[in-house]
């Protein structure tokens, strides 16, 4: 009997998949994404049975794989077992959560911090918990999903303002700030399509004046900005009260996964108590928080990690603009794009790229605006001068073989 088709099957995303997919085939172009790897995803990677120099991994301090932290994660699972096995409200309480909040907040030099299962639920349960229709929501456009959804979810009025645009933001809270309760000002600490930090000191005055909220997103900074990695608070010298609600998360820097939410005490004891992505779902794996808690204790000790992650990512932006290559706004922390500005080129470059040795992706809309394509070079503590120059001279090389423009 032939199989009913399910009203699913029509729907947007499977259509779409299916074009795509048509069109690679068509044109002869091997699909860059879901390529199976083994190992610790570090700066060589060994992709379907071959090494690469890797530059896809946000383990940017090169703490994924470390032998300590494995430890201290296997000890949890031997002391906890590997779930909690209920909410942290109930029976899911660990010693070894408030161990790895405590350490969040005296990281950040705040009140208390409260962890979550997963960075992206942080958002968007921190956001629709928080928010709701009489309140605005003032956003970098370049915002990540996770905040979109976590909008879209509260239902507050959202507005963005163009990518680190501070005057357009000072004019959108000028005209809609009155009409509102709450105005929240939301910012990344580094963007991880464009790696561009924000100046947060005219954004906490343009905050301050307008009497608006100001939450940062420091997945990709915490760890990686600051001469102690302390994030972006350290590295603009800014008091870590003047920003209300201080979100990250544990998958990047800090080898796990998870996230946090940092700040006053009543912030964290309201979402700890209220917010339903924390209630209404398990406590943070054990063997998680203890990787975590680890990592944040190496990364504290061994600041020649950041120093070095540091020097490599300034490197590498200096010689990929030395070499004509458009690095668009990248500062030099962590993330450097290379913009190819077309979606094929995109993924015929990294396909070509992978070919030869060189771990590199494409990124495309929806990650990034239409006609903003590029390849995203995460960039690590454990890269050498070595990699990042072989990464660079066959990357001009391919481009110039593909007759893609380079200066
Ligand atoms: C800015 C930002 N916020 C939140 C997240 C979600 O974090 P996670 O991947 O740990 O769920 C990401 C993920 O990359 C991110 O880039």
């Amino acid at each position: 009997m032939k199989k009913r088709q399910s009203p699913l099957s029509d729907h947007r995303g499977v259509r779409d998949l299916k074009r795509l997919r048509g069109l690679g085939k068509m044109l002869g172009i091997a699909d860059p994404y879901f390529r199976s790897s083994a190992g610790v995803n570090g700066v060589r990677l060994n992709k379907e049975g071959r090494e690469l120099i890797n530059f896809s991994s946000y383990n940017y301090l090169g703490l994924a794989g470390d032998p300590r932290i494995n430890a201290a994660a296997k000890e949890a699972i031997d002391c906890y077992s590997t779930s909690v096995s209920a909410s942290r409200l109930v029976s899911g309480e660990r010693a070894i959560h408030r161990e790895l909040e405590a350490a969040i907040a005296k990281a950040y030099g705040v009140d208390d911090a409260v962890s979550f299962v997963s960075g992206h639920a942080t958002n968007v349960s921190m956001l629709g918990y928080l928010f709701n229709q009489r309140d605005l929501i003032v956003h970098d456009w370049l915002a990540h999903n996770s905040i979109m959804e976590g909008i879209r979810l509260s239902g507050a009025k959202r507005l963005p303002f163009t990518h680190q645009n501070w005057d357009q933001l000072d004019q959108i809270l000028t005209k809609h700030r009155k009409k509102s309760q709450n105005a929240l000002i939301i910012v990344e600490g580094l963007y991880s399509m464009d790696g561009d930090i924000p100046d947060l000191k005219t954004v906490i005055e343009i905050k301050n004046r307008h009497n608006a909220i100001l939450m940062v997103d420091e997945a990709h900074s915490f760890g990686v900005l600051g001469a102690t990695g302390r994030g972006i608070a350290e590295q603009q010298g800014i008091d870590p009260d003047d920003v209300d609600i201080w979100m990250g998360t544990l998958s990047k820097s800090l080898a796990s996964c998870g996230g946090y939410v940092a700040g006053s005490t009543d912030l964290i004891d309201n979402l700890r108590h209220w917010c339903p992505g924390f209630l209404f779902s398990v406590g943070m794996p054990p063997s998680s928080a203890a990787a975590a808690l680890k990592a944040l204790e190496i990364a504290q000790s061994e600041t020649d990690r950041v120093t070095r992650l540091q020097s490599v990512s300034r490197y590498f932006l200096q010689k990929a603009q030395a070499l004509g290559l458009d690095t668009s706004g990248a500062e030099g922390f962590g993330i450097v794009p290379v913009m190819i500005y077309d979606d094929r080129q995109a993924v015929e470059l990294s396909n070509d790229l992978v070919a030869q040795g060189i771990n590199t992706l494409p990124m495309m809309y929806p990650s990034v605006p239409q006609g903003t394509s590029r390849l995203r070079f995460f960039l690590s503590a454990d890269h050498t001068e070595a990699m990042l120059d072989e990464a660079l001279d066959r990357l001009v090389d391919t481009m110039r073989a593909r007759k893609i423009k380079v200066a």
